[in-house]
């Protein structure tokens, strides 16, 4: 049996107790974590090979699927309050009917051998578009270097949802190149010693009664994470119920405000709420009408809630504060991982599913 039964008190000694977490943790995945700023220190000094420039896209398609999508994500987010050229971030095969010619195309997967990208990667060249891959090898790097494209060749090994500095610093490059400044040099700076900070106060060291994932992971016990994000921080709440379901085997839910006050919302007068804890992903920067829906959905449907946590972005610009908020997830769901006894790197029923693929009938 796992540890789902353990009382609080014994939770709290699993987390500070370095041996107890490499029993469970058995890829090292902590030491991946903790190497996250360095992997986006070195990601910043990535670029595609063959090199730009880029001609200035009408719109740019993030092709790209689970951990490999999670940069054109935070890329749109990003871009959304500055850039007045579309982004879209596309998860399945082909590409959507816009693309054409004057769209920048950027395949993204880790390992390269994704069918849904390789789809993707193949629909842009047979329209047209302009083409960039970034990968760690597999057909679509074959498939850049049969026909000299341009390839972001981070280093393997890793799992791709925590390649994520890997996968997404590059993208800045990608469109700088293309005339598209979504970051400024400044902000990519501040971004990295954010999380220099937060490395250190979420790491396996630092302890519960000062570590806010260690906590947060405690507080989540066995109830269902609903996570709740801004217009900006949405995005990262999609981000964590990835991270728990592939880290810590746990179902999870993730929305957005305002659009959840207009539906979801009524859901937590039901009977299972209970059994959800409430996350609210908040932001010093949020919009006051987005401060003031939070505050009402806390009265509203704080008390009917197993349990509510906030947690706070750090950092001024938004860069910084989105992936302030992304370390935070990514530690809470290891430490959640440890707590229910389950390895946090290995996905096996997510490899079982690509090795039939890859085996059977398409
Ligand atoms: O995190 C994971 O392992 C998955 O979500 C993968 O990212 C996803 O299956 C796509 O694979 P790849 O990133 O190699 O394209």
């Amino acid at each position: 049996m796992g540890t789902h039964d353990q009382p609080e008190r014994e939770r709290a000694v699993t987390l500070d107790d370095p041996a107890a977490i490499a029993r469970v943790d058995t890829h090292r995945t902590r030491e991946v974590l903790a190497a996250f700023p360095a992997q986006c220190r070195q990601a910043v000094a990535l670029r595609p090979e063959p090199g730009g420039p880029f001609v200035r896209p009408r719109t740019v398609i993030v092709a790209g699927m689970g951990g490999s999508a999670a940069g054109g994500d935070l890329l749109a987010a990003c871009a959304s309050e500055r850039l007045d050229v579309p982004i879209l971030v596309h998860r399945g095969y082909g590409l959507p009917a816009l693309a054409g010619q004057r769209e920048l195309v950027v395949a993204v997967s880790y390992s390269g051998d994704t069918a849904e990208t390789l789809s993707a990667a193949q629909a842009a060249l047979e329209r047209g578009c302009a083409l960039v891959a970034v990968t760690a090898g597999g057909r679509l790097a074959a498939l850049a270097a049969a026909r000299n494209l341009p390839r972001v060749t981070p280093p393997g090994q890793l799992m791709p949802r925590m390649a994520l500095g890997y996968l997404f610093f590059p993208l800045l490059a990608i469109l700088k190149a293309a005339e598209l400044t979504v970051v400024k040099d400044g902000e990519v700076d501040e971004a990295l010693e954010v999380l220099d900070a937060q490395a250190d106060a979420l790491g396996p060291a630092r302890p519960t009664v000062a570590n806010e994932a260690k906590r947060l992971a405690q507080a989540l016990g066995e109830r269902l994470p609903v996570i709740y994000g801004g217009p900006l921080t949405g995005a990262v709440a999609y981000r964590w119920k990835t991270d728990l379901a592939e880290n810590a085997k746990t179902f999870a839910a993730a929305g957005t405000l305002p659009e959840m006050n207009h539906n979801e919302i009524e859901a937590w007068g039901g009977p299972l709420a209970r059994e959800r804890h409430l996350i609210f992903l908040r932001d010093h920067e949020e919009p006051s009408e987005i401060a003031r829906r939070f505050a009402l959905l806390r009265e509203l449907i704080g008390g009917t809630a197993g349990g509510t946590s906030e947690v706070w972005a750090r950092g001024t610009a938004s860069v910084a504060r989105l992936l302030s908020l992304i370390a935070l997830g990514q530690w809470t769901s290891f430490y959640l991982a440890v707590l229910r006894g389950v390895d946090p790197w290995s996905v096996p029923t997510l490899d079982a599913l690509k090795a039939r693929l890859h085996g059977g009938p398409p």
